[in-house]
């Protein structure tokens, strides 16, 4: 059989890793594919000095793959949203499928994407835009297909997890271990992406779409991002017996789904509580399967090649299938997705972790938590320390039990206008997870 036709736009980080382990691989993967994969155009700006290019035609457009008629596949590799997406509709209307590591891309004009392949009967796959090397997104949409799924919880971005890790293990700074995860590949082109939630956002918004059967809506995601975590909080959790990891928890509920990115204390004898470094790990909780957690790098070239070549595989044995008959792109058939609403973040639920800096008198502690009682939240723990030498204030860390955000945002209103409390109240939420 012929081989089929791929062109690669993007040769940085993934396109390379992608054109080398294809290359290394060819054998391999023509004897899983039934056909051998063949690289026939590449699109790029800069040679990729990881790469031994020869007798493959390059080009400086991208738009040139997508119409370049002797081409089956095209893979995006390219990043961001706006090019990208021409990119991608425009391979769509010249009938050719469609291979993506762009989470953001996905989670954001997902919907007009999919809607537009099926038009034209072509696949559009995503594996390795979320959680690099782990084959999530196959476990999710096929693997757990007899499941009710009840929450998904992941550390979805390896940058972030690689700096609270170097931090906790070794007291390294921020900015020294941000500049080292830019180095080595893992930052997305605007770290901020990275830090603030919103690239694990994007991965959370594709992972509640095909694990709910909803459509991707990354607008309703509430985000929060580790910049203001500070090492204090990071020891008393430690001293509470948790890690606080960045999170991506989507859960559903009767009134709706909680969608969420933020710092949050997991029992630091959960296994995801002991994923370091760039690794990620999602847990996926099903009524019949129970909990499962998948793991592995998040991140990186030749990781993040393994799932861009896992799609490619999977859509190379489905091109020649009835398009009704191939495995939906939001795991769910399109006229089955459901309109139960994301909540906005007042309404979701969690426990939380609070420290609040006090000063060193009689009855504050009393005060702290008539308000709690006042609001219905049950205190599971709290913990006071010593009287601080430079500021001469009291930490008092207290641990609840779940409760409506909403309810949580008055009492901190009442407790930061108390007149013994310092500054602003620390919040992070915390999830056990079981
Ligand atoms: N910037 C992302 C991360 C790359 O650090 O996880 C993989 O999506």
């Amino acid at each position: 059989m012929k081989p089929v036709k791929v062109g690669i736009c993007g040769l940085g980080t993934v396109g390379g890793g992608t054109f080398n382990v294809l290359q290394r691989n060819a054998e391999e993967i023509a004897r899983r594919a039934g056909r051998g994969i063949e690289v026939a155009q590449i699109a790029m700006r800069t040679p990729n000095p990881n790469c031994q290019i020869t007798g493959t035609p390059i080009t400086a457009d991208v738009f040139e793959v997508a119409s370049n008629p002797e081409i089956d596949i095209v893979i995006e590799l390219i990043g961001g949203y706006t090019i990208a997406r021409e990119l991608v509709l425009k391979a769509i209307e010249h009938g050719k499928h469609v291979v993506t590591a762009n989470k953001a891309l996905i989670a954001v004009h997902g919907n007009e994407i999919f809607a537009r392949a099926r038009e034209k009967g072509v696949i559009v796959a995503f594996e390795a835009a979320v959680a690099g090397g782990i084959p999530v997104i196959k476990a999710i949409r096929e693997g757990l297909s007899a499941n009710r799924i009840n929450w998904v919880a992941g550390i979805i971005n390896g940058t972030g997890n690689f700096i609270l890790t170097e931090m906790r293990e070794k007291g390294r700074t921020f900015p020294d271990v941000l500049a080292e995860a830019q180095a080595l590949g893992y930052a997305e082109a605007d770290p901020t992406f990275d830090v603030e939630g919103i690239d694990a956002a994007h991965k959370l918004t594709i992972l509640a779409s095909i694990a709910f059967g909803i459509p991707l809506q990354f607008d309703k995601a509430y985000t929060e991002g580790i910049t203001q975590l500070t090492t204090a909080d990071v020891n008393y959790a430690e001293a509470l017996g948790y890690r606080i990891k960045h999170l991506g928890v989507a859960r559903s509920t009767a009134n709706g789904i909680e969608l969420r990115v933020h710092p949050t204390l997991i029992p630091a004898d959960r296994l995801i509580a002991n994923v370091n470094g760039v690794m990620n790990a999602v847990m996926v909780n099903g009524d019949a399967a129970g909990s499962t957690l998948f793991y592995g790098a998040g991140a990186g070239m030749e990781p993040t090649a393994s799932s861009v070549i896992a799609d490619l595989v999977d859509v190379v044995r489905a091109m020649t299938s009835d398009p009704e008959n191939r495995v939906p792109h939001l795991a769910f058939q399109p006229d089955s997705l459901s309109a139960h609403p994301i909540l906005p973040i007042e309404a979701c639920e969690s426990a939380y972790y609070l420290r609040i800096q006090a000063k060193d008198r009689p009855g504050v502690l009393a005060q702290v938590a008539s308000i709690l009682s006042e609001r219905g939240i049950n205190i599971e723990s709290i913990m006071q320390k010593e009287v601080e030498e430079h500021d001469g204030l009291v930490p008092m860390i207290l641990l609840t039990h779940s409760v409506l955000e909403q309810r949580m945002d008055d009492a901190i209103t009442a407790l930061q206008a108390l007149q013994d409390v310092v500054g602003s109240v620390v919040r992070i939420r915390v999830e056990q997870l079981n």
